[in-house]
C-alpha cells in the first residue's frame, strides 16, 4: 500500500488493500488490472531468455510456466517425478509451439536433488535470467526430509537457498537476472524466528508452519538483494492472492470451500510472478515484496515488524548458511 498515491489507481488499490477479502481474492486482481491497465502478458517476447521455474507441475507454477513458453522464453519445469514433469512439458509444447521446453526432476527439500538440478541446469542452459522458487506446499501433518528438516522449511527455505547460491555465478554473468520467490500473505499473520522455524511435532501446526517459513522467504528475499543486488541480479518475492489451485484445494479445503468462486484462477494467481519475469520495472527496484504488480509492505502487524531486528535477520542468514552447507559469500565476487 502506498499511502502517498493519490492516482486513481493508487487511491482504489489502497481501498482494496486495507481489508484482506477484496485484496487477495479476484476482485482485487480484477479490479487492479483495469484501473491499473495493466500490459498484457502475452505482449511480452521473452525469446531468448532461459527460465528456470520450480514447482510447475499444477497450480500457479503450470500457469506461468505455460505464459512464459507463450512468451518464448525457454522454460525448465521443476517438480519431484520426472513423469509428472514430462507430461506438463509435453502439454506446454503442444498449447504454446514453444519446443524450447525441458525438465528437471528434483524434490527442493533433498540437498543432493538440488544440487543435481543446478548442475543440470549450469550444463545445459549457458544463460539464467530468471529463477523462480515457486514450489511449495503447507502440510496439515509434520512431515520431515529425509534429513530430518521440517519438510516446510527444507523445501521452502533452505533448497531455494542452496539453489539460489549454486547458480549465483551464472545469474551474475546473465544479468540483469532476476530470482523471484513465491511467499503468501499467510506470512503477515506471523514474525521472524529462528530457534522456532521449524516446529517440533508435539505442537505442530501446518498453517502456522507454513506462515514462518513464507515469512522467512520474504527476509531472505531482503537480504539477498542487499548481499548481491549490486551485482545485477534483482531479487523479489511477491504473494498470489488466494487462488483455486490444486494445493489449496489439497491443504485448506474448507477455506477453498468457503472462499470458494472468489479465489482467483490460477492464471490470475501467477499474472505478477510472470510479470516479474518478463517487465523492466523489476529491474527498477531490489528486494521488493510484490502483489498485483505493486509493491506491499512486508509487515502489517507491529507485532511481526517489532520482532523483525538486525540482529534477528543474521541469526536467520546465520543458520540457514549453516543448514544449506554453502555460503554465497564464497562463490561470487
Ligand atoms: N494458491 C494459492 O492461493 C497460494 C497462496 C499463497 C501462496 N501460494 C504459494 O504458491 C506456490 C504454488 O502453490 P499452488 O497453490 O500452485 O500449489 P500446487 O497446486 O500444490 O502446486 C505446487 C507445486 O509445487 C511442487 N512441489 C511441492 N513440493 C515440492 C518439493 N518438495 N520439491 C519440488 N517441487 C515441489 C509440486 O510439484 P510435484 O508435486 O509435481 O513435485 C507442484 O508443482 C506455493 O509456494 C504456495 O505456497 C499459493
Amino acid at each position: 500500500m502506498d499511502l502517498n498515491d493519490f492516482s486513481v489507481g493508487g487511491v482504489v488499490d489502497t481501498m482494496l488493500e486495507v481489508p484482506i477479502v477484496p485484496s487477495f481474492t479476484r476482485i482485487g486482481y480484477e479490479t487492479r488490472k483495469r484501473v491499473d491497465g495493466w500490459t498484457d502478458l502475452s505482449d511480452y517476447d521473452l525469446t531468448g531468455r532461459t527460465m528456470v521455474v520450480t514447482g510447475a507441475t499444477s497450480g500457479l507454477g503450470r500457469a506461468a510456466a505455460e505464459q512464459l513458453a507463450r512468451c518464448g522464453a525457454t522454460v525448465i519445469v521443476v517438480g519431484r517425478s520426472a513423469d509428472r514433469n514430462q507430461g506438463v512439458v509435453d502439454q506446454i509444447i503442444a498449447e504454446t509451439g514453444n519446443p524450447a521446453v525441458s525438465q528437471v526432476a528434483a524434490d527442493m527439500g533433498r540437498p543432493d536433488e538440488v544440487r543435481a538440478l543446478a548442475d543440470r541446469i549450469l550444463s545445459d542452459h549457458e544463460r539464467l535470467d530468471v529463477l523462480a522458487h515457486n514450489a511449495g506446499a503447507l502440510t496439515n501433518e509434520r512431515e520431515n526430509a529425509p534429513d530430518g528438516t521440517e519438510s516446510t522449511v527444507a523445501a521452502q527455505v533452505i533448497g531455494p537457498f542452496l539453489l539460489t547460491t549454486l547458480l549465483l555465478d551464472r545469474l551474475i554473468e546473465s544479468a540483469p537476472s532476476r530470482v523471484l520467490t513465491m511467499s503468501s500473505g499467510g506470512m503477515y499473520s506471523t514474525g521472524l524466528t529462528v530457534n522456532k522455524l521449524e516446529m517440533p511435532a508435539d505442537d505442530y501446526r501446518g498453517t502456522e508452519q507454513y506462515a514462518r517459513a513464507k515469512r522467512a522467504q520474504v527476509t531472505l528475499n531482503e537480504m539477498w538483494a542487499e548481499r548481491f543486488g549490486g551485482q545485477g541480479v534483482h531479487f523479489h518475492a511477491l504473494h498470489p492472492g488466494w487462488a483455486d489451485t490444486p494445493g489449496v484445494d489439497r491443504s485448506l479445503p474448507t477455506f477453498s470451500k468457503v472462499v470458494g468462486p472468489l479465489l482467483r484462477t490460477a492464471e490470475q494467481g501467477a499474472d505478477t510472478l510472470v510479470w516479474l519475469a518478463a517487465d523492466d520495472e523489476a529491474l527498477d527496484t531490489n528486494g521488493s515484496f510484490w502483489l498485483d504488480r505493486r509493491i506491499r509492505p512486508i509487515h502489517k502487524l507491529g507485532s511481526t515488524r517489532r520482532n523483525d531486528t538486525p540482529d534477528r535477520r543474521r541469526q536467520l542468514w546465520d543458520w540457514v548458511v549453516e543448514r544449506s552447507g554453502v555460503d554465497p559469500a564464497d562463490r561470487a565476487g
